[in-house]
């Protein structure tokens, strides 16, 4: 997958994509990610990229010129399968969007910054907007690294154990049950007896009435629309 990310301020970005997961996944070649200098496709002197809103109000806005010169020289490069614009109004990111984005070959985010962008950007070019919850970030940098995260662990072969993507919180709009390690008792708590009778099947039961359980009580908004409520 190749993600490309237009930003005011790529050093932001630097040190999610240095470590961990998403640099595995990049240095297995499974993820490429690309960042665009917007301040790059400015064409006044000064390299600025915004300017005051019309109709009068606080806070500057990123204007259509820089950005649209910017997507139009990547998209004569490569199609895109979504161009994402990071946004408090977007869509909630949620772990179907997530899936669905893992299964892209290319994608363009673009983030904004003081006021947000001219909304014929948005009009124009946007296929896929998404807040990553309901507050506001001084700029979408952080929350297309939350994106880019959520997106990479799920490309096959970036996890070492597949299988444990899709045991996560939300792949079935269940929570995840609860994980023990040794020691088995700790300061007289235990873990409970089925994980350690090596019986995979009660195992498999066990966690799933957890998972269930959990969400009832955590998160009984996801499980609205299902058999367990
Ligand atoms: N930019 C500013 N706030 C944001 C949010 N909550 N989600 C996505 N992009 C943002």
């Amino acid at each position: 997958m190749r993600i490309d990310i237009i930003t005011l301020l790529p050093e932001l970005m630097d040190s999610p994509f240095s470590a961990s997961i998403l640099k595995r996944a990049a240095d297995k070649g499974l993820v490429e990610i690309h960042f665009h200098q917007l301040r790059d496709y400015s064409t006044n002197k000064q390299n600025s990229v915004d300017d005051y809103q019309y109709g009068g109000g606080a806070g500057m806005v990123i204007g259509i010129e820089p950005i649209s010169a910017c997507i139009e020289h990547l998209k004569s490069e490569r199609n895109y399968d979504e161009i994402i614009y990071m946004t408090p109004d977007g869509k909630t990111l949620n772990q179907g969007i997530a899936n669905s984005l893992s299964m892209c070959d290319n994608i363009l985010i673009l983030c904004g910054h003081y006021k947000g962008v001219d909304q014929r950007v948005r009009d124009k070019y946007i296929s896929l907007e998404i807040s990553i919850g309901d507050f506001v970030l001084s700029g979408g940098e952080l929350a297309a690294c939350v994106v880019c995260d959520a997106v990479i662990r799920l490309i096959p072969g970036v996890l070492n154990d597949e299988s444990s993507a899709l045991s996560d919180s939300f792949q079935d709009d269940l929570l995840a049950p609860p994980v023990y390690t040794r020691p088995a008792e700790w300061q007289g708590m235990k873990v409970p007896e089925v994980l350690l009778s090596g019986h995979e099947a009660k195992i498999e039961t066990w966690r799933h009435d957890q998972s269930i359980e959990r969400t009832l009580k955590l998160r009984p908004d996801l499980l609205k629309d299902s058999e367990f409520e």
